[in-house]
């Protein structure tokens, strides 16, 4: 049953289901008035067994890595016990700009080490060769374990993975039942050929699954709810992993659990 929890890649192992931390402290700007809600809602997710955290630094304008840190700090968790990833804003993708920006998440997160450091966008005109060149350069100094990135077409993609040092980890991009985007781009394909993780976000946000008759008559008759069922139908999937936000203990721990739902190859046809 365990196994089906994690993905293993270049000998990581890494949970299907993370938790994401966007609306965590804020918006594109910090709100204090959520502090203690977001408090909460990390603290119940570390409780209920969440180890992969999704953070950025545009989160909140780094409040959300803030109140991530604090929480992980007051609760003295191990830090091996934990996986925490976090992005570069598209407009910080110049070589001083990386590694200044780096410095700024580990020290709002309290952390000497980032997991996993992603590119969050794409930005045009960027020069992918020098934000390599500091992200190696991370890397080479401890302070990320891997690389990947955000948003990023194939052609991009392509482009990262042979500029990374390290093998690439991921591409995160926006994957769903109603949104096959970068199924259709030849994404996902590529990352399962080259052991590269497809981390899918927004993977239940409400217009995306409400309304779905399938899915509806699915989760019903398997007595899960409409939202398991489309996370179980993406953790199903080889080198999908997938990073659900929610502030409702009640929520997070129906997501956890979806990565044990185990669709029959009718239902998978019948979510085409
Ligand atoms: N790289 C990027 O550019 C990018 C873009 C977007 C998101 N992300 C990352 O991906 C994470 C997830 O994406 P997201 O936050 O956009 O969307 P999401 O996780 O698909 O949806 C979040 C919404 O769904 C609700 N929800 C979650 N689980 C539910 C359940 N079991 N039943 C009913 N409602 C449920 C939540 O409400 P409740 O709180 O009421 O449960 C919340 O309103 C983000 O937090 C962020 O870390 C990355």
């Amino acid at each position: 049953m365990d196994r089906m929890r994690y993905e293993i890649v270049h000998d990581l192992q890494i949970p299907k289901i993370g938790f994401g931390t966007w609306t965590i402290g804020g918006r594109g700007a910090p709100d204090p008035s959520s502090d203690e809600s977001s408090r909460a809602a990390l603290r119940s997710a570390l409780a209920l067994g969440y180890t992969h955290f999704d953070t950025a630094e545009s989160y909140a304008a780094g409040h959300a890595e803030e109140l991530l840190g604090q929480v992980l700090h007051d609760l003295r968790i191990p830090r091996e016990s934990v996986f925490v990833t976090s992005k570069v804003a598209p407009e910080h993708l110049q070589y001083d700009d990386v590694l200044r920006r780096c410095e700024a998440s580990l020290r709002r997160l309290g952390l000497d080490y980032l997991d996993l450091y992603l590119i969050h966008w794409p930005r045009v005109g960027m020069k992918l060769e020098e934000t390599f060149r500091a992200l190696n350069q991370l890397v080479r100094e401890g302070k990320v374990r891997h690389l990947g990135v955000s948003n990023f077409n194939l052609r991009l993609l392509k482009k990262a993975a042979s500029l990374s040092e390290t093998p690439l980890l991921t591409d995160q991009v926006s994957y769903s039942l109603p949104d096959r985007t970068y199924v259709k781009n030849g994404v996902l394909d590529f990352c399962q050929q080259n052991d590269i993780l497809l981390t899918a976000y927004s993977p239940v946000k409400r217009r995306n699954i409400r309304g779905n008759k399938t899915l509806q008559s699915i989760a019903q008759a398997r007595g899960v709810t409409s939202e398991q069922v489309a996370l179980a139908w993406l953790t199903m999937q080889p080198r999908v992993i997938t990073i659900p936000m929610s502030s409702n203990p009640q929520h997070q721990a129906q997501n956890l659990a979806a990565a044990d739902l185990v669709l029959s190859p009718e239902e998978v046809e019948r979510l085409k």
